[in-house]
């Protein structure tokens, strides 16, 4: 549907997924925003579409020694190794911070075995405030020996696991994928089989940094994740092939700095976004997105942002030959 051409009326920015409703399709991704009281002191909070906060494990995690981030030509390393403060304080102080907020929060989860995903769970759903929509599941990590990717780089403890915490939650359960795999359409499959409500890409990839004058890693896990800008295109691409592969809403991340990098993961076929590293620089990023895409439509004449989702123009003849 298109808007009047005087821009009188505002644009529809609501997204649903499940029974969820967000006033936007802004998230501020996992691990980049932390539980929101820092960013709160130069933004509302209540503007966002909602807040994906730190991953949480059963027990907290000190996480990786230092070095465990580093600035690249182009883009951020980090090797954090999932530092939190566990599910205990998680419910105690981080949860009833948040829900004072109007917004919708999504609790991320990590672990490092099924059980501990579970438990992990139905301790937070046990304990769940008002606006908690559901749950992100992080199987994409690659900054952890045990638990993270050795889930999320198999297609069949990818849907183990989608399967078991189905059966504990009726809210929302957004499976996060790693691009640390060939083909990320067996993923998407697999979590759309199991029960999933929706999946979210793209976690860090894989990624090096060397200092040439002491020859050493300069991240003290010799590896890390790239984030940022970089990762934006492999990012895009990786949403279209899911987009291709399942019909579960996507939730896009990866590199997302403007406005115009959200509308092209929406023209992709991703429902809604998270903004990660440009939270570093701008702690409003997400803000600043959300207003951006507000007047995109607007400009464009586009009453609705669910009109734009998967409305990339590719010809009949490619996507016949399989592109
Ligand atoms: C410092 C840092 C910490 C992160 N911690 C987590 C985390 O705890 N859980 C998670 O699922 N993703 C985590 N991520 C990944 C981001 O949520 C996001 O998927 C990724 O950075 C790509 O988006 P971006 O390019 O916009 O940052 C982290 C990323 C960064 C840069």
């Amino acid at each position: 549907m298109n808007l009047p051409q005087n821009g009188a009326i505002k644009p529809d920015l609501r997204v649903r997924l499940g029974d969820v409703e967000f006033k936007n399709p802004v998230l501020v991704a996992s691990g980049t925003f932390g539980y929101g009281a820092e960013a709160n002191q130069w933004c509302d909070i209540s503007e966002l579409g909602g807040v994906v906060t730190k991953s949480v494990s059963w027990k907290p995690r000190m996480g990786n020694p230092p070095h465990r981030i580093i600035e690249t030509a182009s883009g951020m390393l980090n090797s954090i190794g999932l530092a939190n403060v566990g599910v205990q304080v998680f419910i105690k102080e981080k949860l009833p911070y948040l829900a004072r907020f109007d917004t919708k929060i999504i609790a991320n989860i990590a672990a490092s075995s099924v059980e501990e995903y579970r438990d992990v769970l139905e301790h937070i759903e046990a304990n769940a405030v008002p606006n908690l929509a559901g749950y992100e599941i992080n199987i994409s990590c690659p900054n952890v020996k045990d638990g993270g990717l050795s889930f999320g780089t198999s297609v069949e403890r990818t849907e183990e696991l989608t399967t078991l915490l189905r059966a504990s939650t009726k809210r929302l359960l957004i499976m996060k994928l790693t691009p640390n795999v060939t083909s990320v359409a067996p993923f998407a499959q697999a979590c759309e089989r199991a029960g999933a409500d929706a999946i979210s890409l793209i976690n860090t990839l894989v990624g090096m940094s060397i200092d040439i004058y002491t020859r050493e890693p300069r991240l003290n896990t010799v590896t890390g994740g790239l984030s940022g800008p970089a990762i934006k295109p492999i990012a895009l691409a990786q949403v279209y092939q899911a987009r291709k592969a399942c019909s579960l809403p996507i939730i896009g991340i990866g590199g997302i700095v403007t406005a115009e990098d959200a509308v092209e993961f929406l023209i992709a076929g991703a429902s809604m976004v998270q903004v990660g590293t440009a939270n570093f620089v701008y702690p409003d990023a997400g803000i600043r997105v959300a207003k951006g895409l507000e007047a995109y439509l607007q400009k464009q004449s586009i009453a609705r942002v669910s009109d734009l989702v998967n409305s990339l123009r590719v010809k009949a003849e490619l996507k016949a030959a399989g592109w």
